[in-house]
């Protein structure tokens, strides 16, 4: 990790310590359901690996990976799907996984798609939430930690594709995308 990139806001064991709580949670909430666990590409995918370690649970996966649309940095909520589920969610309890909610626009919409498939429900888990900057009426039923406005990379989030390997979650400096 650059430490002049980067500042560490939670440690590797600190998000261990949750990524088992939430798990725990989850265990003891989805017994006796038809439990469909459902990662957003790219940036869920290591606090997934991490989190369905932690649920001992029969459980199914699947990926999805949205994309805005245009380039714009204002954020329209319309999103177009890159690459949809493999499997119908019928009758499934889906539980979808977020690296981070923001405005809450992406998954509003997803949820929106996703609930006209006919599942038994639909509940969200994200790592991280930003809940100062929602422009959609998303509350996620399981949140790892609640963070102010902060830019943050690794663990699976990314800043122009790159720092997702990074272990820790980390703020990004503003000095590194404010050149
Ligand atoms: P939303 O539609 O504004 O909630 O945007 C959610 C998506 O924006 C997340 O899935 C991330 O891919 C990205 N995003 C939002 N905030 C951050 C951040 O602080 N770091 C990295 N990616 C972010
Ligand atoms: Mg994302």
């Amino acid at each position: 990790m650059d430490l002049e990139q980067v500042e560490i806001l939670f440690d590797r064991e600190q998000v261990m310590t949750r990524v088992k709580e939430l798990g725990q949670e989850i265990t003891n909430d989805y017994q006796g359901k038809n439990l469909l666990v459902v990662g957003i590409l790219k940036g869920a995918f290591i606090f997934m690996a991490d989190l369905v370690r932690e649920i001992d649970l029969p459980l199914e996966i699947d990926f999805m990976d949205v994309s805005s649309y245009g380039v714009s940095t204002v954020s329209s909520g319309e999103v177009r799907i890159v690459k949809d589920l493999d499997y119908s969610i019928r009758k499934k309890d889906v539980l979808i996984i977020e690296d981070i909610v923001d405005t809450g626009l992406t998954l509003h919409y997803i949820k929106e798609i996703l609930k006209k498939r006919g599942p038994r429900s639909i509940k969200i888990c994200c790592l991280l939430d930003k809940p100062s900057r929602r422009k959609a009426e998303i509350i996620p039923e399981y949140v790892g930690f609640s963070i102010p406005d902060n830019f943050i990379v690794g663990y699976g989030l990314d800043y122009a594709e790159q720092y997702r390997n990074y272990p820790a979650v980390c703020i990004l400096k503003p000095s590194v995308y404010e050149k």
